[in-house]
């Protein structure tokens, strides 16, 4: 079983997490459409990852005997500025999904639900990485600057994205 005020907070992340895919995908079209195929590989990789971590808590309710209830998810922007504001309004959404795991740990931690604090581990450690990633891109984006074939080979580069077992 899982706590009412638990299962409304999973369930609220769920479609938190629909949204990021939403947002990613918006700026994968974004980068496809302004000649960054690179780019546009890489956010849609990150938009099917942000699904998986939907369906990561979609099942965790289910196991629990909860009830999912599918929230209405917001339509993201389809306008976005150079890759580099791309980059950085991604890492920017980030740190926004941390704090928002952090607050689902609390309540968990509050509601003395073991399971759940557990589950959230593999989020609080992923959103590490989540971060750290998206901040080496803006790293690279600021230090390429005008440089357009620095800006090409990390195109490049994040093209090659494969995805992630277990993502
Ligand atoms: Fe699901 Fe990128 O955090």
């Amino acid at each position: 079983m899982i706590g009412n005020r638990v299962e409304a907070a999973l369930n609220e992340q769920i479609v938190q997490e629909f949204y990021a895919s939403q947002y990613y995908l918006s700026m994968s079209a974004h980068f496809e459409r302004t000649g960054y195929p690179g780019f546009a590989h890489w956010m849609r990789m990150q938009a099917d990852e942000e699904r998986e971590h939907a369906l990561r808590i979609f099942d965790f309710v289910n196991d629990r005997a909860g009830r999912v209830v599918l929230g209405r998810i917001d339509a993201p922007p389809s306008e976005f500025g150079s890759p580099l504001e791309v980059f950085q309004a991604a890492l920017a959404h980030e740190r926004k999904v941390t704090a928002l795991i952090g607050e689902l740990y609390r309540l968990a931690v509050e509601e003395t639900d073991y399971p759940t604090q557990v589950m959230l581990q593999w989020f609080v450690n992923e959103q590490v990485q989540e971060e750290k990633v998206a901040s080496d891109i803006v790293d690279r984006l600021r230090l390429a600057g005008d440089d357009k074939s620095a800006l090409l080979l990390l195109e490049t580069e994040l093209g090659q994205r494969q995805g992630e077992a277990g993502g």
